[in-house]
């Protein structure tokens, strides 16, 4: 596939560099400095580039959105027309500080983006695992023993499969936790496996399995 990455940060910056190792085309793009992209792109290897968010837009047939929710009007904006486009977004509705999940009736982030979006099809994935745990789970995906669970949710089929392609090929199961409303759960989900990951003493290590679901 090819793949935009809207937003090259802790989780824009792994997840690109694992979606081009996985053979994916990659454009990374929405960082204060383009040399940041020209060095991802150059250490992912295979078919990456850096480009704007418009070019990461043109062609594409996923884009991951990783970026604080607080950026969505900013990055959309230069993102150009998203019309029909699988929109994967691992947001979380955190404040500005990014110190604490902001909850509320209004506020769950893969609403608001779908609000901002309407056409889009937009899967909601990626964001209930701590960043530091990605590069670990893709060099373990040939033990699928150990492989552990990511949840996504979303309203369009076809957008669901192409998310839950991506999430297995950086070495998880995927599951489907249901239509996109299930955000709302998810998120909090998020916030808890990061704050668990982050108690720990040497750092974020946490990745969890779903036995049941
Ligand atoms: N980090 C995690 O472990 C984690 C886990 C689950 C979900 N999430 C969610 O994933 C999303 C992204 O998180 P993250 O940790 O990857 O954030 P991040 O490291 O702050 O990355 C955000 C990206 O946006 C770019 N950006 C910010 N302001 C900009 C501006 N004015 N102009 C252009 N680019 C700008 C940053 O540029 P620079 O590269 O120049 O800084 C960076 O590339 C958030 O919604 C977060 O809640 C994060």
């Amino acid at each position: 596939m090819r793949i935009g990455i809207l937003g090259s940060g802790l989780m824009g910056a792994k997840l690109g560099t694992i979606f081009a190792r996985a053979g994916h085309d990659v454009v990374f793009s929405y960082a204060r400095n383009r040399d940041k992209l020209e060095r991802l792109a150059r250490e992912a290897g295979g078919n990456a580039r850096a480009g704007t968010p418009r070019e990461a837009v043109r062609d594409a047939d996923a884009l991951l959105l990783a970026v604080h929710w607080l950026r969505f009007d900013d990055v959309l904006g230069q993102a150009g027309d998203l019309s029909a486009k699988v929109i994967v977004t691992c947001s979380l509705p955190m404040n500005a500080e990014d110190t604490e999940l902001v909850v509320g009736r209004t506020s769950y982030a893969a609403e608001e983006l779908a609000k901002k979006v309407p056409k889009a099809r937009i899967v909601s994935a990626f964001n209930t695992v701590p960043s530091e745990v990605l590069f670990d789970v893709f060099e373990s995906r040939g033990k699928p023993a150990h492989r552990p669970s990511l949840v996504y949710c979303g309203d369009d089929a076809g957008a669901k499969e192409t998310a839950a392609a991506l999430v297995r090929d950086c070495g998880f199961d995927a599951v489907d936790a249901g239509p996109l409303r299930i955000a709302r759960y998810t998120e909090p989900f998020a916030l808890l496996m990061g704050q668990l990951a982050y108690e720990g003493h040497e750092g974020p290590e946490v990745a969890y399995r779903f036995e049941r679901f």
